[in-house]
């Protein structure tokens, strides 16, 4: 995959660790300039100085992604400072959703519309930013990040469940009305990866569970999302549009879909 990116421009929207941080780190080794944007700025700046080390190219944009104006900024900020966006990859979640994204009866409307627009309304404005200043340089790739929960029809996380389920519609739907203007746009659906924020939030038993229920044997790892994401976004894939890959190892035994 070396200098497979050469001069194109990619933004991380959640950059700053796990998978986001294995992309970023990827895509600057294949030659890509990379916007890394966080929340957590030190996060961010510490991957930013690792490409640096490795001679490799970018810059930090600190946002928040329940800040839909704060999600707007990351783009307009990657369009000025380079003139084009060859790549979006939304990839933030919103982990303080965790302890109150439960079941129905026992959730409230305001936790589900937080789950929407962290996942489904954050990763649109991007996109929406962003595929105007696309289409100007010729076309781009678009990547989203879903889950298997997506397709569970879980008994918790409801809002999260119904946000994943939008931010592949969302995906499927940028592929349909501007694939005939050079924009691909695809979904990566995540089994259980063992990010800083999973450990911290599933519970051992939850892990064990998965992992048992996994058709490959194991849980993946931040380094797992890598290869799916540098294919999609390569010239490589440029006939790839309008699909939803699951990242998982397989299936887990008991989620259909
Ligand atoms: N880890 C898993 O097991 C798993 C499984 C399925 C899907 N996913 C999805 O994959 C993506 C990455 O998950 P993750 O486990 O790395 O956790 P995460 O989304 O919390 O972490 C990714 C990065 O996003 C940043 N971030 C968090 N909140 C933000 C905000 N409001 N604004 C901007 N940046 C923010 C974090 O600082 C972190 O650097 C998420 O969309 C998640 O829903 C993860």
């Amino acid at each position: 995959m070396a200098n497979t990116l050469e001069g194109k421009v990619i933004i991380v929207a959640g950059g700053g660790n796990g998978s986001g941080r294995a992309c970023s780190l990827a895509y600057a080794a294949a030659g890509a300039s990379v916007v890394i944007g966080d929340i957590n700025a030190p996060a961010a700046e510490s991957v930013r100085e690792e490409i640096a080390r490795q001679g490799g190219s970018a810059s930090v944009f600190e946002y928040d992604g329940s800040d839909l104006d704060s999600v707007r900024s990351l783009v307009r900020f990657a369009a000025s400072t380079h003139g084009r966006i060859d790549g979006l990859h939304n990839i933030a979640g919103n982990p303080t959703l965790h302890a109150r994204d439960l079941d129905l009866l026992n959730s409230d409307v305001s936790t589900w519309e937080d789950a929407f627009r962290s996942h489904f309304s954050a990763y649109a404005v991007a996109a929406q930013e962003a595929i105007p200043v696309m289409i100007e340089s010729g076309g781009g790739s678009i990547i989203n990040t879903s889950s298997g929960m997506a397709i569970s029809g879980d008994s918790i996380k409801l809002g999260y469940q119904v946000s994943k389920r939008a931010a592949e519609l969302l995906t499927l739907h940028i592929a349909h009305a501007y694939g005939r203007r050079g924009i691909r746009s695809n979904a990566l659906r995540y089994g259980v990866i063992l990010t800083a924020n999973a450990k911290a939030h599933l519970d051992q038993a939850f892990l064990d569970d998965a992992c048992e229920r996994s058709w490959s044997g194991r849980l993946g790892e931040p380094q797992d999302a890598v290869g799916a994401a540098l294919f999609l976004m390569s010239d490589a894939a440029s006939f790839i549009n309008g699909q939803i890959i699951e990242v998982a190892g397989g299936k887990m035994s008991g989620i259909q879909g």
